[in-house]
């Protein structure tokens, strides 16, 4: 189990992608992005003709699945990188990741990422400085402004997006909210350069003490 983990949460359009991946270069690390993996669950799901709602089926097909997310994102060996970005994911993402079920089973598959991982790793999402790993080293809760939250997500526009952030903040296992120790970083008006050397300060900051 490697000890360098440096953890990431917030709401859509905060950059938590961006910046996960441009720091895991700067670290040469490795990353992963655990909302992809909802996501793969969720196009997988319906692409079988489950219904989202049927909570014991999604969960089935969550703890049965095999998810890669690097270099391309796929399940079962089915290639979704692309899929997982259309809007019938973004809407039915929501209900999946409210899941228990699906949720102890990805908790547990991130876990054994991390165990396996023979260097460093961020971890972005929404629960993973306050349930999957609240003793990572560096725990972060990046925000933005809604105006550029929202205009990040160009694409998927900003109804959805409000959507998804408060199905993510308001259901009962595993809500997106700040963990009491991680540090808040606003991310409006600053380049990813910034962010990304703010983050790496932080680590920088647990090493020498
Ligand atoms: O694209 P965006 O950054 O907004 O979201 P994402 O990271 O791809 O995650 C998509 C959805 O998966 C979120 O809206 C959450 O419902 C769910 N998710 C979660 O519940 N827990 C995580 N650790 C990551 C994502």
């Amino acid at each position: 189990m490697t000890d360098d983990i440096i953890a990431i949460d917030g709401p859509a359009g905060s950059g938590k992608s961006t910046v996960a991946s441009a720091l895991a270069d700067r670290l040469g690390w490795n990353v992963l992005d655990t909302g992809a993996m909802y996501r793969a669950v969720t196009s997988e799901a319906l692409f079988l003709g489950i219904d989202p709602d049927d909570a014991d089926a999604v969960a089935r097909v969550a703890h049965d699945a095999d998810i890669r997310t690097r270099p391309r994102v796929s399940i079962n060996g089915r290639d979704v990188h692309d899929e997982i970005r259309t809007d019938v994911v973004n809407v039915a993402v929501s209900v999946v990741a409210a899941n228990p079920a699906v949720r102890a089973a990805m908790v547990q598959r991130q876990r054994a990422v991390a165990a396996e991982e023979p260097g460093g790793l961020v971890v972005e999402g929404r629960d993973i400085t306050t349930v999957v790993f609240p003793r990572a080293r560096v725990k972060i809760y990046l925000t933005a402004s809604p105006y550029e939250r929202a205009r990040r997500r160009g694409d998927e526009g900003h109804e959805s997006v409000a959507r998804r952030d408060h199905a993510d903040s308001s259901r009962e296992t595993s809500p997106l909210r700040q963990a009491d120790d991680a540090v808040a970083l606003d991310t409006t008006g600053l380049s990813v350069d910034q962010v990304v050397e703010e983050i790496v300060r932080c680590l920088e900051n647990t090493t020498s003490n």
